[in-house]
């Protein structure tokens, strides 16, 4: 069977990360029956994909965003991805044929204009979703105040509109899943039995400049960093085990220790991460990320990726993890 992966490009997919965050499971996490998973920020869904082919002991799995265009477009690959796959080999054709960029830009516009319009069948503003993240501006998503897409064109002449093969696969795999629309929250009263979260939340911002998570309307802010603080409590009271991803502003600035001091009673640690998430090319490094889990043994297989210790330098760091740069 072919391989289930993200069909839509995300802002701080975990792609990359995959590996680490396999690493930083629990230790017998194979040995659990019938486990509950739980995405409550799914985004591009990355993990979700990889942890429901990996781990056959997942028996029932539920993932929420609060983008509701992104959650009715996973509705759609798991119940029509026939009618999908028809919709978009229609526009993919239809954006092929043009023979300029003015054309292919005045086509996106267009498109972009109407998927603003938010009175479309859910057919269409999934066909447009899929249409907007592979033309605009580096798969982006954003939106303004009135909730409005506004990434600009991205001046790409044949991208990959309709991939049929990851859609049906993708579709396969869903069936089971439970997908809602809302805040993180909602997601408390789908715990069953051994129950495994994953959470992904918006990056908190690395500079005061980069502004990243504004996935939605309303940015996801300190005070929601802390609120999910409190949800992760409940979770762990509750008995589950979860697993956290944030960016590492400590990483960055040696003051700040706004994540070590908020999880200070769960594990931390800290793995190297590739986020191509700057448009400007200088600035696309590899950034710490940390990762908070709420249990005491983990696996770390791969343990070179991973580093538990504080860093005292990102260079320190950069020559711990992948030896003296030459
Ligand atoms: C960093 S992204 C997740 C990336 C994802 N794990 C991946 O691999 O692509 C964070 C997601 O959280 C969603 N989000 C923002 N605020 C939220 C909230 N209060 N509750 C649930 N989801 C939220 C955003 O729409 C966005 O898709």
């Amino acid at each position: 069977m072919a391989k289930a992966k993200p069909f839509i490009k995300w802002v701080g997919g975990k792609g990359q990360l995959i590996e680490q965050l396999e690493a930083l499971l629990p230790a017998d996490f194979d040995k659990r029956e019938n486990v509950t998973y739980i995405e409550p920020f799914v985004g591009g869904g990355a993990m979700l994909f990889y942890m429901l082919q990996a781990h056959p002991n997942i028996k029932s799995a539920v993932i929420n965003d609060i983008n509701s265009d992104l959650t009715t477009c996973y509705r759609v690959v798991r119940d029509n991805p026939t009618e999908l796959i028809a919709s978009l080999s229609e526009i993919q054709r239809e954006y092929y044929a043009l023979q300029t960029e003015e054309e292919r830009k005045a086509m996106f516009m267009r498109m972009r204009d109407r998927y603003n319009t938010k009175a479309l069948d859910k057919i269409e503003n999934s066909t447009l979703f899929f249409f907007l993240n592979r033309t605009c501006f580096n798969g982006l998503y954003r939106v303004n105040k009135s909730n409005k897409f506004n990434v600009p064109f991205g001046k790409h002449v044949t991208p990959m509109i309709c991939d049929t093969t990851t859609i049906y696969a993708d579709s396969e795999l869903l069936q089971n899943v439970e997908i809602l629309n809302g805040d993180f929250e909602d997601t408390f009263k789908y715990i069953t039995g051994e129950t495994l979260f994953y959470f992904d939340p918006p990056y908190r911002p690395l500079s005061d400049t980069s502004s990243f998570n504004d996935y939605t309307k309303e940015s996801f802010n300190d005070d929601a960093q802390r609120r999910l603080k409190r949800f992760c409590d409940k979770v762990h009271e509750a008995g589950c085990s979860f697993m956290l991803s944030n960016s590492d502003c400590l990483g960055k600035d040696e003051k700040d220790r706004f994540f070590d001091d908020l999880y200070k009673d769960y594990t931390i640690d800290r793995v190297w991460a590739s986020r191509n998430i700057n448009a400007v090319a200088s600035k696309r490094g590899k950034l710490t990320e940390i990762l908070v889990h709420n249990y005491s043994q983990e696996k770390k297989q791969s343990k070179s990726y991973v580093f538990n210790h504080q860093p005292t330098s990102r260079v320190a760091d950069y020559e711990y993890t992948y030896g003296k740069r030459v």
